[in-house]
């Protein structure tokens, strides 16, 4: 049996830094205002045109394979989690298989959100403990920028978002007690409709009555109207408070659920990595399980909250600046739209 290892990892963050004063420029919003809720001070946008999910997700993994002493060609299945794609179909996986110049391997995309890499991470644990694969390439990419609402309307969304990306190369150790000791994962879509983008889909979502008529009235779903746009119902959509509310529940629950199934405390956690949704989110969590800021990773100041990329972007800088090291117990932790939420505990 085998356990699987971080044999490399990577991040790519775009070169357009937008403080909160620039955003000031397009709504009315203040950097007191978006510090004080969120501890963010700037974020980073994707070029408009030419730089995608898929792009930035290169970048990351170019480092990560390198890191691993492996190559694009010796990877054998992708997972790649994100809630931006570049189409609705297909997704990211078989864009970045293409452009990385892979084997005719399998990609396999996750759709859970600011979850999705621990989800991501979960799935390919299973596949390095069975033998079936032996470098699995994991990526978790953004580019929200995209679908954003950046006028005053939608600054309650728009301000907390960023766009980046992380990667990890996931190989099979026999080392005893290192590696991926477990992984937890959990959903509950009784709040679904709390933080959505409910468009191009398959629902009807909010047009219960009097739905717009195009694109082809009688037949045909909801693709997008002229209207949504208008109105903003093409946006994300997002209920702060009660998102805020369950995930400083949640996540010291599923990181206790992490502890407990390995015989451990939270005292033995050298670094935690929240994903990186809100400060205060961050900082409640610290406080309920008592560490200390040194085992508290946060760069959500820098980034904003990058989705999926958030935990493998956020893993990658405690490990670049020396903060994870040889032996350390660190904890993967995340909550977001569905909502799902889960965790990972390593053995580094
Ligand atoms: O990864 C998971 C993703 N999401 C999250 O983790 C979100 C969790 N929730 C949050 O982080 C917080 O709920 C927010 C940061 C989103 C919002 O903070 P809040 O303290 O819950 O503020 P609020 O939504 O209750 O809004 C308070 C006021 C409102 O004005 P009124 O009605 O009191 O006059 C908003 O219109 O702040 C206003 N507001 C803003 N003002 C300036 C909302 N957004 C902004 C803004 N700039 N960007």
């Amino acid at each position: 049996m085998f356990q699987s290892k971080i044999a490399g990892l990577g991040y790519y963050v775009p070169k357009n830094v937008y403080t909160n004063n620039d955003l000031t420029r397009f709504m009315e919003t203040s950097d007191e205002w978006i510090q004080e809720r969120t501890g963010i001070k700037e974020r980073r946008y994707a070029d408009r045109i030419g730089e995608t999910t898929t792009t930035m997700a290169v970048e990351a993994a170019k480092i990560a394979i390198e890191r691993a002493n492996t190559t694009a060609e010796e990877i054998d299945f992708v997972v790649f989690a994100t809630l931006s794609p570049d189409y609705y179909f297909p997704g990211c996986g078989v864009l970045l298989q293409r452009e990385m110049g892979m084997k005719e391997i399998g990609a396999l995309d996750i759709r859970n959100q600011c979850s999705g890499f621990v989800y991501a991470l979960s799935v390919a644990d299973q596949f390095i403990k069975t033998g079936m694969y032996k470098n699995i390439l994991v990526v978790g990419s953004e580019k929200h920028s995209f679908a954003l609402d950046f006028s005053t309307r939608g600054r309650a969304v728009s301000v907390i978002f960023g766009d980046g990306a992380g990667a990890i190369v996931l190989q099979p150790t026999t080392e005893a007690g290192k590696g991926i000791l477990s992984t937890h994962l959990h959903s509950d879509g009784a709040d679904a409709e709390k933080l959505a983008m409910y468009y191009p889909g398959a629902s009807g979502g909010i047009w219960t009555e009097n739905p717009p008529t195009w694109p082809n009235q009688e037949l045909g779903g909801m693709l997008m109207t002229p209207e949504m746009l208008e109105d903003g119902t093409a946006f994300p959509v997002m209920d702060g408070q009660a998102v805020f509310k369950k995930a400083v529940v949640k996540f010291p629950e599923v990181i206790g659920e992490a502890l407990s199934k390995n015989d451990l405390k939270t005292e033995d956690i050298d670094m935690l990595i929240p994903h990186q949704a809100n400060l205060r989110i961050s900082q409640f969590i610290q406080k309920t399980l008592g560490l200390s800021d040194d085992k508290v990773f946060n760069n959500i100041q820098k980034y904003g909250n990058t989705t999926a990329a958030s935990v493998p972007i956020a893993l990658c800088e405690a490990w670049e600046q020396g903060k994870i090291k040889d032996g350390d117990l660190v904890c993967l932790a995340a909550f977001g739209a569905g909502f799902t939420w889960g965790s990972a505990l390593i053995r580094w």
